[in-house]
């Protein structure tokens, strides 16, 4: 009786799982076992190359890939904690948003990995967001609201599988599309006095001045019947050849040496000067002083990084700059307000004093681009006015904030080496 449960038992799970290759663009990484119930890989069967895993997988023993690849796949769907995560749930009808990441070979468009199912001829070229078209129709209505699926374009396809937002990141709403041939990113907020998409825009206008690379956000309303929500737009930033790979991932290159403090940012450039990353001092330099500049709380390990190139594996070059909303305070209550200090996140996982940022920067700006940073006052006063109906900032709020951003330039410049 026993032993014909166990049989029942085994060819259940026998069932339930499925093998798959983890495969990097066109090339096999390696075998697996998924079992399609737990949404778990139960196992690996085989290495075929490891050079092209992702690096976190790469860098761990034999005896913890396993787990490692399972944390991977996690951290590769949307967090529980996705502001909107219940309502992703209720709209496709499912217990939890794990179940969406195996959708459509899960594809993302923030790198090339995909899993083929064993045996299958699939080719990638026949289906990565890069070059092909997908549809997001039920992700905007279930992330804007009723009617924004038609808002954003999509083509009134419910339920599909075939979308990249399937496997994207991060806390705030957000819904890719493709419009035009071309990958966008409309992002919402979720702070307190909700103006990240605002400073997404004040954060891509610095950058350019300070000539680091970045992410281009642009600022929109969503208007649905029953919602109005502002928006931060940016395009992909990689091509069909590309990875990101996430600071957290590129520091298990030298795990053992990893102090979680500000001076992992040392170590941190070690390795990208290992890997001959163009301009790693000065960018890297650059994107802590916008964090310094705007106070910002969210530079955690997955908010920046590098791009590998998938088939040379040639790091080429620093990620463009990007998620850089939750700062200037968007998300501390007014009465605790302080332009002067404020705290930042840097290598931590707490938040430490913007003072301490002071320590890393041994690069000067010039005169003239402190210039053209302080008169950034006027265009960030302008988005504050421009979308107070919909952040709900009073005239002294906005009034506050532009003096705080002139506030942060003129502590920029005051450390700045003459
Ligand atoms: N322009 C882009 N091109 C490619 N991938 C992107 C782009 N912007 C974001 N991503 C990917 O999506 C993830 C989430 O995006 P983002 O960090 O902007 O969202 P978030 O919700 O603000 O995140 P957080 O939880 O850090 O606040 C990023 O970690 C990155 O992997
Ligand atoms: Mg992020």
């Amino acid at each position: 009786m026993i032993e014909c449960f166990q049989r029942i038992v085994q060819k259940e799970m026998i069932l339930m799982s499925e093998k798959y290759i983890l495969m990097n663009q066109n090339k096999e990484v390696l075998k697996f076992e998924f079992d399609k119930e737990l949404n778990v890989i139960i196992s690996i069967d085989e290495v075929y190359d490891i050079n092209f895993a992702p690096l976190t997988i790469k860098n761990i023993s034999d005896e913890k890939r396993g787990s490692t690849l399972n944390t991977w796949f996690n951290d590769r769907g949307i967090p529980l904690y996705r502001d909107n995560a219940k309502d992703i749930i209720d709209i496709f009808g499912i217990d939890s948003v794990k179940q969406l990441i195996n959708r459509n070979y899960a594809l993302s468009v923030s790198d090339q990995y995909w899993f083929k199912p064993e045996g299958s001829d699939i080719e990638w070229k026949n289906i990565n967001y890069f070059e092909k078209n997908y549809d997001s129709f039920t992700f905007a209505e279930g992330t804007y609201g009723s009617g924004a699926g038609k808002v954003l374009g999509q083509n009134s396809v419910r339920n599909s599988d075939k979308t990249p937002n399937n496997t994207s990141g991060g806390q705030l709403k957000k819904v890719w599309i493709k419009k035009d041939g071309e990958n966008y990113l409309y992002k919402g907020s979720g702070t307190i006095h909700n103006f990240e998409p605002i400073n997404e825009v004040l954060a891509s206008k610095i950058c350019e001045i300070l000539e680091v690379p970045f992410v281009r956000y642009l600022l929109d309303v969503i208007h649905t019947k029953r919602q109005d929500s502002v928006v931060s737009i940016c395009k992909c930033a990689i091509n069909k050849d590309e990875e990101i790979i996430p600071a957290y991932s590129v520091l298990t290159e030298r795990a053992n040496e990893v102090t979680k403090t500000i001076n992992d940012y040392y170590l941190y450039l070690e390795i990208l000067e290992e890997k001959n990353v163009p301009n790693a001092k000065e960018y890297l330099q650059k994107m802590l002083m916008l964090d310094y500049i705007l106070l910002n709380e969210d530079r955690h390990l997955a908010n920046f990084g590098v791009i590998r190139n998938v088939k040379t594996l040639n790091w080429d070059r620093i990620c463009p700059i990007f998620d850089t909303g939750r700062c200037m305070n968007t998300n501390v209550t007014k009465a605790y307000w302080n332009f002067n200090e404020g705290e930042v996140k840097c290598f931590t996982n707490e938040l430490i004093s913007s003072f301490e940022l002071e320590k890393i920067f041994d690069i000067n700006i010039d005169k003239e681009k402190i210039e053209r940073l302080k008169s950034l006052d006027k265009a960030y006063g302008k988005m504050l006015k421009d979308y107070q109906e919909y952040t709900k900032l009073t005239d002294d709020e906005v009034e506050m904030i532009v003096a705080g951003y002139r506030k942060r330039i003129e502590c920029f410049e005051k450390i700045q080496k003459v």
